[in-house]
């Protein structure tokens, strides 16, 4: 096979800055820039080979540092990377900035691994099982390096997993894999069947999960690393391996990408990954309640009242509401049995989510400031955006049903009223629901994102662990 050609990224930025390094390179950059070749302005990416050293550079523009973010460094050192691996080259990231922040830097790192991936999986055509490029040069630290490329890993664990189409990943082969992963990572993992899953009252879940002809896996994951503290972080990540509407049936357009209804569990499983990796001192469970929501003689229905392990009744407005309904479950059961103190849910749970802010950021809602606090410092430090929607007093009767304690559609502001359906069962803990549903799917290659599942969520889960770990 034809070897290689080598390919250099430096990223930079538009503004006169101290360089450090490789002086060929540094004094070329002054004079693309001298002669306005090259501006550097964020997303220029100027292209020149070296035949002297049969390199490849790519010089990145990253803009003005008062105007760059962590999630814009992601996407642009994805773009970068997404150049280079189109043209199949072998290529390195190499730092010649001096002042880049070491969170800048992490998300470069992290854009240049991530923005390799594309879910080839099932293709024939693919020549070698992918081999991802990441090696890191120039101004930073290899511990730095060890975390970023840690993270970048975990989010396209997430990515494929997500991609997967529902025939290959349902809840038991979902459970296989958390298993694999928690073996070779370091966390524990309990899959809970639907015996024990009946015996755990665990209705409303069960309620769902009884449409289809595949057995509910609730997974549990485990990951106890401060044995002095009572603490403990629960991540509740949706399962919903496919989302077919159930008698509420969605049109094909919309079922054809559901088998993405599990990318909040995905992501909740993907950063224990790192979290243990990183050996975080800190105790942290992740919990999914998998099953799928299709139809069959025994699939619940519109007009249905349905129990919870909460203790609470619920109508069932519409069954392809069906998240909240495993979600809130799962939250009871990481509140009651694995002792939560702290509650994050990670969900698509709404289509609405779409017309709060868009795909670009994360729509969000909490019961509490201060953990809401943490949170927004970790979306920060993972590249991301989330967006805090409020809870008014008012929303509570939205919530109610005249013949059941809750609705599961409480109606407009649904991104909204589906978190704080979910918050009724989280009571007591500080609670931050995370609606992902806008934010898990890129509908082409653009930069960091490949077609398809974006990971959302897996870096910032992964941070708010560490944040949380220092306090
Ligand atoms: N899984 C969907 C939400 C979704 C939609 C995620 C599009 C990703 C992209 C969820 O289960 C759902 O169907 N929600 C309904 C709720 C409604 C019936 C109250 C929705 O958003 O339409
Ligand atoms: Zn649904
Ligand atoms: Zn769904």
């Amino acid at each position: 096979m034809k070897k290689k050609l080598k390919a250099i990224i430096f990223p930079v930025l538009q503004e006169d800055s101290k360089l450090k390094g490789d002086k060929v390179a540094i004094s070329f950059l002054k004079d693309i820039k001298k002669k306005e070749l090259f501006k550097g302005e964020a997303g220029e990416q100027f292209i020149y080979y070296n035949t002297e050293k049969e390199e490849e550079w790519l010089f990145l523009g990253l803009g003005k540092k008062d105007k760059l973010i962590t999630k814009k460094a992601l996407e642009l050192s994805g773009g970068a990377a997404r150049t280079l691996t189109s043209k199949n080259r072998d290529f390195s990231l190499h730092i010649l900035e001096e002042k880049l922040s070491k969170d800048i830097l992490n998300s470069l790192i992290e854009g240049f691994y991530i923005g390799q991936y594309s879910f080839k999986t099932h293709k024939s055509d693919k020549k070698d099982k992918k081999v991802y490029c990441d090696k890191v040069e120039g101004n930073i630290e290899k511990a730095d390096v060890k975390e970023a490329l840690a993270l970048a890993e975990a989010t396209v664990i997430a990515r494929e997993i997500s991609n997967e189409p529902s025939n290959i990943i349902y809840p038991e082969t979902l459970a296989k894999k958390v298993e694999k992963l928690g073996k070779k990572y370091g966390f524990e993992v309990e899959v809970i069947g639907e015996k024990k899953i009946k015996e755990l009252g665990m209705e409303s879940y069960l309620s769902v999960a009884r449409g289809s002809d595949k057995e509910p896996k609730l997974i549990v994951m485990r990951y106890m690393n401060d044995k002095k503290s009572k603490e403990i972080l629960g991540y509740v990540g949706k399962g919903i391996t496919y989302d077919s509407g159930g008698y509420s049936i969605k049109p094909t357009s919309g079922m054809v990408t559901m088998n993405l209804d599990m990318a909040g569990g995905a992501a909740v499983l993907s950063a224990m990954t790192v979290i243990a990796r990183m050996k975080l001192k800190l105790n942290v469970v992740g919990v999914i309640a998998a099953c799928e929501n299709l139809i069959n003689g025994s699939a619940y229905k519109p007009g249905d009242i349905i129990q919870s392990m909460g203790g609470k009744s619920i109508f069932i407005g519409n069954t392809d509401a069906e998240g909240r309904l495993t979600l809130i479950d799962g939250v009871y059961y990481a509140k009651t049995v694995e002792k939560a103190t702290k509650i994050v849910d990670i969900a698509t749970l709404t289509g609405a989510a779409i017309y709060t802010v868009g795909s670009v950021a994360t729509s969000s809602i909490s019961t509490d400031d201060k953990f809401f606090a943490s949170m927004e410092k970790a979306y920060e430090l993972g590249s991301e955006r989330i967006h805090r929607l409020p809870i008014y007093e008012e929303y509570d009767e939205l919530l109610k049903h005249p013949f059941a304690d809750l609705t599961n559609t409480a109606g407009n502001p649904g991104t909204i009223t589906a978190g704080y359906f979910v918050a009724q069962f989280a009571e007591g803990v500080p609670f931050t629901h995370l609606d992902i549903a806008a934010t898990c799917r890129s509908e082409r290659d653009k930069g960091v994102y490949s077609e398809g599942a974006t990971g959302s969520g897996t870096r910032p889960l992964y941070y708010l662990a560490k944040v949380l770990s220092e306090k």
